[in-house]
Order: C-alpha cells, then structure tokens, then sequence
C-alpha cells in the first residue's frame, strides 16, 4: 500500500508518498482500499503540531479522517459489511495511520454504505463537514422551524452543508461569504447573503436564535452580540467566552465532532436523494498533499478539497 507520510510537525512539504506494509485487522475491524480521502482544516493544523499533546504515538503519522472506497476483508466479527460493499467513514481525531492512503483499517462503527447514486468524491468529502453541521443545528443548537440561523463562513466545508441542513430543517438563513460566493450560496439556498469584506454583519442582523460559527476569533464574540436573549452560538474553531455569554444574556459552546454511523448514513442518503449537495473545490491525487494542504490553508475554499488515490 502507499500512504502520505509526515516525517515531523512542520510544513505542508513534508508530506510524501510512500509505499509501506498492509496493516493487520482485528475481529471487529474492516480493511478498506481507498478511493478518495477528504482534506478538512484540522489535517493542516495537526500538521503544524497545534494537537501535539493528543497525537503522541510517534512518527512518521499519516494524516486525514474523511475516507471512501471499498471493503476489501472484513475481521471475523463483522456483521454489517461485506467484501465489495462501497462505503464511507471517518476516523476519531487522533489515529496515527489516517486516510491519506490506499488502504485503511477501521473499525465496522465509523462507516456507512456508500449510495450507488453518491461518487467516491462527493462521499469523501461529506464524514467530518456533514456530522459537524448536523450536531451543530440539531444536537447543540437544536434548531427548528422558523428559527433564524446565522451561519459564519458559509461557503466553507462545513458551512455550505450547514446552510443547506438548516434549510432542511425549515429555518431562516443568514450566510456570510465574499462577495464571488454570493450566487452559490443562495443556490444553496440561503435567504441573506452578507458580504463580511465590507458589511460588518452585526450593523444587519439582529434577534438571532442561532450562529453557527466556521471563523472564530472576533467574529465569534460579535456574534454573540446579534442573538436574541436566550439564543447560542455553536463555533468550532475557537474557545468561547462564556462570561460574555452570560453577560449578554445568550449561550455559547463549542463542539467537537464525533464519528457517527447512522448520522453518516442518514447525511449519505441525503445526497444520494438530491437534497444534501457536497460541494467541490478541488481535488488532487494523493501524491499532491501539499498543494491540498497549502490551497486548505488560505482559509478561501469554497466547499471541500478531496484526495485521489
Ligand atoms: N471542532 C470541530 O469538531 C470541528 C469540525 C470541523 C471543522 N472545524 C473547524 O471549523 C473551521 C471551519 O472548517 P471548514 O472546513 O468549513 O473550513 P474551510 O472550508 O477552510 O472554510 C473556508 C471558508 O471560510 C470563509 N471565510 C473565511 N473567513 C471568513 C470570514 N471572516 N467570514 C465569513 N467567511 C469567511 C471563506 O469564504 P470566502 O472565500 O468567501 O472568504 C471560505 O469559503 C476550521 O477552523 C476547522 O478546523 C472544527
């Protein structure tokens, strides 16, 4: 097999192709050849050594969660998959062997069948962006309808699908993006559209039940200002403050995703029927991880970056 391997924490050229031994597998596990692997931001951050103290199991690492392709053997235990069965999953947060390989070893709970209708890439790119946003609005923020939902970044990976999952479930959209996302994001179905280069959002929105933040930073404390009293505010990329939170009278948490089999394949089906579009930026072969991780990183994809093996 072969498999993008990262020699030390540093920069996105130390990601090479190499060729290594098949791993073995245990009884509750499944081996995978790998199809396309999906490139989220936290691959750039682990990288860099920002989660250093959580990925302690040496070098060299082989990065990416977000995986699809087809069951190549499965361990004796194994019910819910067979030999052939095209499928897609994703990793906990800290594996040592991760995605950006062609083949993988993982347990029978974190895949999904693969839809015929859904290709390798779309279902690659879907695991991490697609349960972030559903735990997001239905698990942290349990949106609703009718509800107003502030979404920040939302032409991003996890916010284009944010936009559409709040959409699904009969909410009002706010989206904010550059203006050479505004078309796409209405499409996608958003109701306002913000340009933040030159509007700063808090002057234009107000009474908010819901932000679903992809930024962080400032942009996440003045979100807090826009919900209504009682409102939150769901970020993932950043500590919240929740003494500001309970200032104002609002509430703030940050979620960090889980693996999820039967929110997978419920997001899965979700494309396969038309209603759920995964959007792609790009996609690179696998010996081109540095250009992925180095356009990941200019913090301006719309949608996702997917690897091919
Ligand atoms: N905690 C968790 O469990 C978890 C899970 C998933 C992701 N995350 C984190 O969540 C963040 C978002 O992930 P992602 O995959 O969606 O990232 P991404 O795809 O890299 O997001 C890129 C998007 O951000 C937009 N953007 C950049 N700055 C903006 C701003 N100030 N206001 C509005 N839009 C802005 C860009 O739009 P323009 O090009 O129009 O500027 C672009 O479309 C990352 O930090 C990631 O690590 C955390």
């Amino acid at each position: 097999m072969y498999a993008v391997e990262l020699p030390n924490w540093g920069d996105a050229d130390l990601l090479e192709l190499k060729e290594r031994e098949l791993p073995s597998f245990g009884p509750r596990e499944v081996l995978v050849k790998i199809e396309a692997a999906g490139v989220n931001p936290v691959d750039y951050k682990v990288r860099g050594g920002n989660y250093s103290a959580a990925f302690n199991e040496g070098f060299p690492m082989v990065l990416g969660r977000d995986f699809s392709g087809q069951v190549l053997a499965v361990g004796a235990d194994v019910t819910a998959f067979k030999v052939g069965d095209a499928v897609l999953g994703t990793l906990r947060m800290a594996p040592r062997l991760g995605c950006y390989a062609t083949h993988i070893v993982v347990s029978d709970s974190a895949m999904a069948l693969r839809p015929v209708s859904v290709d390798a890439v779309r279902a690659a790119a879907l695991p991490v962006a697609g349960l972030t946003a559903w735990q997001a609005l239905v698990e942290m923020a349990g949106v609703s309808a009718g509800q107003k939902v502030l979404v920040q970044a939302a032409a991003g990976g996890v916010g284009h699908l944010v936009v559409q999952l709040a959409k699904f479930l009969g909410a009002h959209v706010i989206a904010t993006a550059s203006p050479r996302n505004h078309d796409f994001l209405r499409e996608l179905g958003a109701d306002e559209v913000i340009d933040y280069t030159s509007v700063a959002f808090e002057d234009v929105v107000s009474d908010v039940d819901a932000v679903i933040d992809c930024v962080g930073g400032d942009v996440l404390d003045r979100s807090l200002h826009v919900l209504k009293a009682g409102g939150i505010a769901v970020t993932m990329a950043a500590r919240p403050d929740p003494e500001l939170a309970e200032k104002l009278g609002v509430r703030v948490v940050l979620i960090f995703v889980r693996p999820d089999a039967m929110q997978l394949q419920g997001l899965v089906d979700l494309v396969a029927d038309g209603r759920l579009r995964v959007d792609i930026e790009k996609t690179f072969p696998l010996a081109q991880a540095t250009q992925a991780h180095l356009l990941q990183e200019t913090g301006h994809v719309r949608g996702k970056i997917v690897l091919i093996t």
